[in-house]
């Protein structure tokens, strides 16, 4: 049931990846989509809002949920992924903050916000769309190896590997990068109506083989998407290059 899409090109693989999401917004008009962050989802942000501004795409019945945030960074950090949402989607296609959610990376109760998040999102009536980005150890949202796949919103302890990953934002600092995020849990990820995973790039193949061929289970936490009854995977070849 899991249904790969690969693409001679980056750019027709983000194309898919932002006509699948634009379809859903233009179809059903009030969708709940769960959104990710990193470098792969900046470019099919930027596809999204050329459909907003060349073809009218109307963003403002739409909710959203993102996967995750790191700890200790408030909304106005640039280094957040609140403000990464902000600035690529969230402002320029008119989505209030009242309609969009992130886990608050400087909540003092971070347990109490983990399961207010969780409640939130029940009671927005669960997610109809999570677009999954892959991370070097074979996490979605931040979910470290091991983390099972009946965890749920918590805050985790970032691996070296994804502090190397994403230092760029640090001034290439991998200290830097917080040690603990705020994360959706694989169950919480698995319980969305359908998943769109989209990986891009030749340092990507690996794992993205080991995730989609490999053994199923908590050591790779992308390997859960492969027990969804309505999960799409869309790659370029470059990823897909070690399947
Ligand atoms: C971060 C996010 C992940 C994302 C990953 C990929 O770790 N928490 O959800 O999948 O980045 O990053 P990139 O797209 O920059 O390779």
């Amino acid at each position: 049931s899991m249904h790969l899409i690969v693409t001679d090109t980056r750019e027709e693989a983000v194309n898919r990846a932002a006509g699948f999401i634009a379809g859903l917004v233009a179809q059903r008009g009030d969708p709940v989509l769960g959104l990710a962050t990193g470098r792969t989802m900046e470019d099919v942000y930027r596809a999204l809002v050329a459909r907003h501004e060349q073809e009218g795409l109307d963003f403002s019945g739409v909710t959203s949920f993102n996967l995750d945030e790191y700890v200790g960074l408030g909304p106005e950090d640039v280094r957040s992924y609140h403000h990464y949402m902000r600035s690529l989607l969230f402002d320029r296609v008119g989505m209030p903050s009242s309609h969009t959610h992130l886990p608050d990376g400087t909540a003092h109760d971070p347990d109490a916000e983990c399961a207010a998040y969780e409640k939130a999102i029940r009671e927005a009536g669960g997610i109809d769309l999570q677009l999954l980005g892959i991370g070097d150890t074979g996490h979605i949202g931040f979910n470290e190896p091991p983390s099972p796949f009946d965890s749920r919103t918590r805050c985790v302890r970032l691996d070296r590997q994804t502090r190397e990953q994403n230092a760029a934002m640090f001034g290439n600092d991998p200290d830097a990068v917080p040690d603990r995020a705020l994360t959706m849990g694989v169950g919480t990820i698995l319980e969305a109506d359908s998943l769109l995973m989209l990986a891009l790039g030749s340092a990507k193949a690996e794992i993205v083989a080991r995730a989609l061929e490999g053994p199923v289970g908590p050591e790779i936490s992308a390997s859960a998407i492969r027990l969804h009854p309505r999960c799409t995977v869309i790659l370029d070849a470059r990823s897909a290059s070690a399947l």
